[in-house]
């Protein structure tokens, strides 16, 4: 019983090794149900006979949101960031750690680059020649409101880039929770602000 059973499975192994080990490098193996290798449907980026453009993949209808999508009631501009400055409040609370964490997650993948992790306008991309951003302590960031700073990542400001495609608003709003971290990490003495003529208190 035994032996039978050793010389089945012997069997099936070396019917298995002619059909599926390559006899050369330069021989094509046998295809097991090629259909399955190469599909009858078109690829994304391959011409199309009969659709628009000849092109497989489609531009959607027009109007079409991407999944998810929440638009800001604002339009970019510094005007409008103002507005959004004494209207929006950060949904989400300091004292929430994961919001925080995440908050210095997105920085440092996002804002670094150019703020510096700390925040100092030090980043990689600025001591290599971009426009360096003031250090997030400046009297107009320590004055800006949590909806002004979300704006501004939202649309940008001068040399700043628009993040609103890479981070969505959630993470927009940790960022700036973020922001406020650094600057409450940076700032001076309150007596020396004073002298600058800055708000002394800084809302988290
Ligand atoms: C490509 C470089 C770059 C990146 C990346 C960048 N910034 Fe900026 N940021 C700037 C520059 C340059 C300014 C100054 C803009 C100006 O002249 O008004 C600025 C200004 C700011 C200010 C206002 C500072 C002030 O005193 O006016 C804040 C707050 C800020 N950025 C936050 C962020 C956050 C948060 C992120 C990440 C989501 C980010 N930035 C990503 C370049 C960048």
């Amino acid at each position: 019983m035994r032996l039978n059973l050793f010389l089945m499975a012997a069997f099936l192994a070396s019917v298995a090794a002619n059909i599926f080990v390559r006899p050369s490098a330069t021989v094509t193996n046998f295809e097991f149900i090629p259909e399955m290798v190469r599909t009858a449907a078109y690829k994304a980026y391959s011409s199309h006979p009969d659709l628009q453009g000849g092109r497989t993949l489609q531009l959607p209808p027009e109007g079409s949101l991407p999944r998810g999508r929440k638009d800001l009631a604002y339009g970019p501009g510094e005007a409008e960031a103002l507005r959004a400055g004494t209207t929006l409040v950060n949904p989400v609370s300091a004292d929430d750690l994961d919001a925080s964490t995440r908050g210095g997650e997105v920085f440092r993948i996002y804002c670094s680059p150019c703020h510096g992790a700390g925040g100092r306008g030090d980043g990689a991309v600025a001591m290599r020649g971009f426009p360096a951003p003031p250090p997030l302590n400046s009297e107009k960031a320590l004055a800006m409101k949590d909806g002004q700073i979300f704006h501004l990542i939202t649309f940008g400001q001068k040399n700043m880039p628009a993040y609103a495609a890479q981070i969505e608003a959630g993470d927009r709003w940790k960022a700036v929770l973020y922001v406020r971290t650094l600057q409450r990490r940076l700032q001076p003495p309150t007596e020396t602000l004073a002298a600058a003529g800055a708000p002394s208190e800084v809302k988290p």
